[in-house]
């Protein structure tokens, strides 16, 4: 009796333990492939660097940005292109001229895109994020193309409840920052590198055109691909996929300690009597 308990505790345990020490039972880690919406905000800043340190060309349309090159920042243009017709963005195209003045030359550029990034299956998701390109110049520079993918970086998992709509980022940074402050730029870019998701762009390729002819043309190529996302599972989603991995191995054992059952009892290696109750006593 005491035997039959003991290796039917073991046949419920010892798969458990098996599966768990072989790692992959309980997974913390699941992800999804999804083109997000992204749609741009119309938000954007502009930050030129010139050879004077104190010169240096700021526009976009952030609040308390200084007026003073407002007529520098020429012919801004922002298209949304979606090819295959799905609904969705699949490149954003930035153009913009700068007008300079007293022969200044721009030595480097920042260029701060806002966009709002939208998740709609698995995690359902809403943040402002931005698309940050920065580029140096070692020659008077007249323009600049840039073309490149548009990533998603996340620090950790997006923790994913379901019909939940996480607006925890949802905040455009660049709208909420007062660009009258000292040092606003780098602190805005600064509390966005220091959020779980972000969004990063990565050049694919980048062409400048040297020469000085008084103005300088930004044309930025945006693109938007799948992205993979990252997630915690939930609690029913890591029961299922540990189910049938326990079962598998519990099946196994319960074969086995039958056997071994059988085979101390066959052998009388422990006192038992087999009760075979429609076999009749003369
Ligand atoms: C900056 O903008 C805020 C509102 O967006 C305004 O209250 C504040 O007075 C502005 N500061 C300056 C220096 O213009
Ligand atoms: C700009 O440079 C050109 C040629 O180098 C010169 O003729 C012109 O006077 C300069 N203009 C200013 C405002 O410095
Ligand atoms: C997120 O922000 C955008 C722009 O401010 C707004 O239109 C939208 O309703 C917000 N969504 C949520 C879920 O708060």
């Amino acid at each position: 009796m005491l035997f039959t308990l003991i290796t039917s505790i073991l046949n419920v345990i010892l798969p458990f333990l098996i599966a768990h020490r072989s790692r992959g039972f309980w997974l913390n880690s699941h992800y999804f492939y999804e083109q997000p919406a992204v749609r741009p905000t119309f938000e954007y800043l502009l930050v030129g660097d010139t050879e004077d340190p104190y010169h240096t060309v700021i526009c976009g349309s952030g609040n308390n940005l200084t007026k003073e090159f407002e007529n520098q920042c020429r012919e801004i243009q922002l298209q949304e292109y979606d090819p295959n017709n799905d609904g969705k963005t699949d490149v954003i195209n930035f153009k913009i001229k700068l007008d300079l003045v007293e022969n200044h030359t721009i030595t480097s550029i920042i260029l701060i895109l806002g966009l709002d990034f939208h998740l709609m299956t698995i995690c359902p998701l809403q943040m402002q994020t931005f698309a940050l390109v920065s580029k140096e110049f070692n020659n008077p520079t007249s323009g600049v193309k840039y073309n490149a993918y548009l990533e998603l970086v996340q620090t950790s998992h997006l923790s994913c409840l379901r019909h939940h709509l996480d607006s925890k980022y949802n905040i455009s940074l660049l709208a909420n920052t007062d660009f009258s402050e000292e040092q606003a730029i780098d602190i805005m870019i600064n509390s966005y590198f220091m959020r779980e998701v972000t969004t990063q762009v990565k050049p694919y390729f980048v062409r400048s055109q040297h020469g000085y002819t008084g103005t300088m043309k930004i044309d930025l190529f945006l693109k938007i691909p799948e992205m993979k996302i990252l997630y915690t599972p939930s609690f029913l989603q890591e029961v299922k996929w540990a189910w049938p991995q326990y079962l598998s191995l519990a099946i196994t054992f319960y074969w086995i300690f039958n056997r071994i059952k059988r085979f101390v009892f066959n052998n009388r290696l422990l006192m038992a009597w087999e009760i075979i109750p429609w076999k009749k006593i003369p």
